[in-house]
């Protein structure tokens, strides 16, 4: 088992501007939601551009790599589109994910093995660009082969399935999820990649992930800024910050 080291805590930004173009006016304003995660100690900021536009905007893409300080972490589908505009904006990194038009959510992993002759030629064309490139998969070893074999840096484990297991009470399923992710995670990291996770993490679920010691980061979107309605932002990111530290302590 490799040493513990600081858990990364990558905040996602989309749903305040979903709420935002809820009403079509500027307010609530994304970038300003992006200055007080940093004051609160996120170390990342994510924003995922869809197809569809639901929620972040080019133009919002344009002003955070302006603006915001943190790194920024560019999620999209692997689309010849999506590829354009990531080679044309020079963020940190950028993390493809599967999408569907008709879709709530981003539901499961991206099949790299499937998909293997879309994905192989974007991971080579985005990290010559400079960019960090990671991939959104299901913990799946085979998923992390083909991952390492493409020459990502980076993968993001979906932990979408634990979330649900063990909100609906499912105990037993959600520890057996939580022990897949754990190996992958290990085996990710035996295999040179840097293991992030992501997806349907809230203060109850976030400590038996984030106590995996390979994972470097943690990207935390819907549940955060649901609760920034009750306790405000920096409240919401500051506790789940303190639970992320206390589960690898
Ligand atoms: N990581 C990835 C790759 C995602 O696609 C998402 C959702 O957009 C998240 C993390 C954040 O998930 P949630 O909003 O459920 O916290």
């Amino acid at each position: 088992m490799s040493t513990p080291h600081k858990l990364r805590l990558g905040i996602n930004i989309d749903h305040v501007a979903t709420i935002r173009n809820a009403r079509g006016g500027p307010h609530p304003d994304p970038l300003r939601a992006a200055h007080m995660a940093a004051k609160a100690g996120a170390d990342g900021i994510t924003l995922h551009l869809r197809e569809d536009r639901r929620h972040i905007r080019d133009e919002d893409l344009e002003t955070f790599i302006a603006e915001v300080k943190l790194p920024i972490n560019l999620e999209m589908a692997a689309t010849e589109e999506m590829l354009d505009i990531a080679l044309r904006h020079p963020t940190h990194a950028v993390c493809i994910v599967p999408e569907k038009r008709e879709e709530r959510t981003t539901e499961g992993g991206l099949d790299v093995a499937r998909l293997h002759n879309v994905i192989a030629p974007m991971v080579r064309q985005l990290t010559a660009a400079g960019r960090r490139v990671s991939l959104f998969i299901e913990p799946d070893p085979i998923q992390l082969a083909v991952a390492e074999a493409m020459g990502a840096a980076v993968v993001e484990l979906h932990t979408g399935a634990y979330a649900e297991a063990a909100l609906a009470g499912h105990h037993a399923e959600a520890q057996a999820i939580l022990a897949r992710l754990a190996e992958a995670a290990r085996i990710g990291t035996a295999r040179g990649l840097e293991v992030h996770a992501g997806h349907g993490l809230t203060f109850d679920n976030v400590g038996p992930v984030a106590a995996i010691p390979e994972l470097h980061e943690l990207n935390i979107g819907h549940f955060i800024i649901g609760e920034a309605i009750f306790i405000g932002l920096e409240a919401a990111i500051c506790r789940m910050r303190h639970l992320m530290d206390e589960a690898r302590a």
